[in-house]
């Protein structure tokens, strides 16, 4: 089967896209609105750019209408957002943080989840989550015509939280972040099995 995506619906493109891309880690990614409030949504157009210096990217979709989502205004407008990774043990509660709530209401109440306050700068952390990185907004790179372009974030880390209880002699045991990914649709997946390959000398 061969798709050209081109003529399609944006529906039936974002269908495509988000089915063969496979699995995407979530970035759960909380700011704050210069009027104080705490957002917090996922978005799984996520991944690592760079080690040095450390830039992560998150890709911010608009709204119907281009109407841009909280994040990426509050990110534009401040800066700051904290990347959380999200545990299968809240993927309810983040699914739930994903709804269309209005700028005055902050999904950290909708959800229950735990604000934890940064260290340098001001979204708080989510308290569930086992990994945080508390990030600055090195750029705003715009994906598309203008009228409804996609916001792609590059977020330097400037501090990295990591769970005490996720790691074994030192380093990050995955299986104890037992981080979820998403895939096509509503369907989201843990880690299957986990092994190791040497790499070429
Ligand atoms: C698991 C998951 C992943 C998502 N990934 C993205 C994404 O990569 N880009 C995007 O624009 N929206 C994504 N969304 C939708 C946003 O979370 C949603 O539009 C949210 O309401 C935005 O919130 P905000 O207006 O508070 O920023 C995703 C939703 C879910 C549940």
């Amino acid at each position: 089967m061969i798709i050209d995506l081109g003529p399609l619906a944006t529906r039936e493109r974002y269908a495509w896209m988000t089915a063969t891309v496979l699995p995407r880690p979530i970035a759960f990614v909380s700011t704050v609105s210069p009027e104080g409030i705490a957002n917090l949504a996922p978005f799984s157009y996520f991944n690592g750019v760079s080690s040095t210096p450390p830039v992560l990217s998150v890709a911010i979709g608009p709204k119907r209408g281009g109407v841009p989502k909280d994040t990426i205004r509050n990110i534009e407008a401040t800066g700051e957002l904290v990347i959380n990774v999200v545990p299968r043990a809240i993927a309810g509660l983040m699914v739930k943080t994903s709804g269309d709530y209005a700028p005055d209401v902050s999904e950290f109440d909708v959800s229950g989840l735990t604000r934890v306050p940064s260290q340098l700068v001001r979204p708080p952390r989510v308290g569930e989550c086992p990994i945080a990185f508390e990030c600055r907004c090195l750029q705003v790179v715009k994906v598309g015509p203008a009228s409804m372009a996609t916001a792609l974030v590059l977020a330097e880390v400037v501090l990295l939280h990591v769970a005490d209880d996720v790691l074994t002699d030192g380093r990050v045991d995955p299986r104890k972040v037992d981080p979820v990914a998403r895939l096509g649709a509503s369907l989201y997946a843990t880690l299957g099995e986990v092994w190791s390959i040497a790499r070429p000398e």
